[in-house]
This record gives structure tokens, C-alpha cells and sequence, in this order.
């Protein structure tokens, strides 16, 4: 098996938005390594979720980094105000931009890590040209929009063809995969060489969400 770092990232999407301060704490407790925040805008993506004022308010009841995942048209109006309000990693869609370079360079500049994601239908060569400006890259493995969907088998091919380049080129770009994580389908993740798997409904539906981050790294 290859190796990769193994890390989780909690989705708050599938939390309670009625006491996401609790939902995060939650995560923290349970162990996850960061926490996911879906911005949705109704337009990029049918489906609408929070903005800063969320972020910002929750940066309080938690310590853990937040992994600002922005599924949101001209992104670039937002980067700042997503930063100020607590991202420590920050990514966009390369769908929702024609040239990304400035828009991570900005990223990095501010100290924040830098992401692109990218949607199930688009070729993964679309991002190689920024690979070297990314500090990891979202795979989704859905459709962007909604939480609890099944995963799309033909992304851990794209999965191993990101990989290959990555280590190609030496980078040290983490590779994410965001939608349809589970226990049934994290072990074929890993192995296509992934790196972080944001987990939504399957970890916030755990019994014991602790002993499921656990065995979801142990894939
Ligand atoms: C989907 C979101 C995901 C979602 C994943 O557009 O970007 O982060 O929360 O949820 P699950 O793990 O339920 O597929
Ligand atoms: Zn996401």
C-alpha cells in the first residue's frame, strides 16, 4: 500500500446547524484532525449553507483547523473575508475560475494553506499547471451540493492519476477526497492514494464517532 498521512477532516455539513458549537466540539473530542466547512451559495451549487459571521463565531468553541471548502461563484471577491474569519486552509473550485494563480498565491501570502477542488466531471489535467501552488487538492467524490450521497467509483482512478503526478513532480500536495467516505469504500480511497478523507453523515450518524475516525484511518 502506498503511503499517505491519513488524516480525517469532520464535515459540519451533517451537523445539527441549530448547535454547530457543540457539533464541533464533538468532532474535536472525537479526534478528527480538521474540520470541514461547506460554503454554498445557492449558485455554484444548487444548495445554500453559511458565510464568515458562522465561521467566525465558531472559531470559538473549538481549536481545531478549519478547512474552508468554498462551492461559491467568483471566489475571489470572498477569500479574504474567509480568512479574516478563521480559515486556516482555503480552497475553491477550479470550475468557478478561469486562471486559480492568483487566487492561491493571495492564499499562501496570507499564511493560510491553499486548495483547488475539483468537481467529478472535470478532466483532472485541468489542475496540473497549479499543482505546485496548491497545498492539497479536493477530489470530490460527489457531486458538490449535498452530504450523505454515494461515492462516484471512478474517482479513485482520478485519485491515483493526481497522485502519480504529484509524486512525479516531488510535490508534497495533499491529496483530500470529499463525498461518499465511508468504511466500505475509505480502504480502496487510501489505497488509490489519498491522503485526507472528509467524512459528513458517516461520522456524525457514528454511535461512537471517536472508534470511527480511528477505524476509518486504520483502512
Ligand atoms: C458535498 C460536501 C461534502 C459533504 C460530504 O458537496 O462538499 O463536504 O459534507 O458528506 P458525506 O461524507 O456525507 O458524503
Ligand atoms: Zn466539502
Amino acid at each position: 500500500m502506498m503511503k499517505t498521512n491519513k488524516m480525517v477532516s469532520a464535515s459540519i455539513l451533517s451537523a445539527d446547524f441549530s448547535k454547530m458549537g457543540e457539533e464541533a466540539q464533538r468532532m474535536e473530542k472525537a479526534g478528527t484532525d480538521w474540520l470541514h466547512c461547506d460554503v454554498m451559495d445557492g449558485s455554484f451549487v444548487t444548495n445554500i449553507t453559511f458565510g464568515f459571521k458562522m465561521l467566525s463565531d465558531l472559531k470559538k468553541w473549538c481549536k481545531l483547523p478549519f478547512d474552508v471548502h468554498l462551492m461559491i461563484v467568483k471566489p475571489e471577491r470572498y477569500l479574504e473575508r474567509f480568512i479574516e474569519a478563521g480559515a486556516d486552509l482555503l480552497s475553491f473550485h477550479i470550475e468557478a475560475v478561469s486562471d486559480p494563480r492568483p487566487y492561491l498565491n493571495l492564499i499562501r501570502s496570507k499564511g493560510v494553506k491553499s486548495g483547488l477542488a475539483i468537481s467529478p466531471d472535470t478532466p483532472m489535467e485541468k489542475i496540473f499547471d497549479y499543482l505546485d501552488l496548491c497545498d492539497f487538492v479536493i477530489v470530490m467524490g460527489v457531486y458538490p451540493g449535498y452530504g450523505a450521497q454515494g461515492y462516484i467509483p471512478a474517482t479513485s482512478g482520478r485519485i491515483a492519476q493526481l497522485r502519480k503526478e504529484i509524486d512525479k513532480r516531488g510535490l508534497s500536495t495533499l491529496i483530500e477526497i470529499d463525498g461518499g467516505v465511508n468504511l466500505k469504500t475509505a480502504p480502496e480511497i487510501f489505497e488509490s492514494g489519498a491522503d485526507v478523507l472528509v467524512s459528513g453523515s458517516a461520522l456524525f450518524n457514528a454511535a461512537e464517532p471517536d472508534k470511527f475516525i480511528k477505524e476509518l484511518k486504520n483502512c
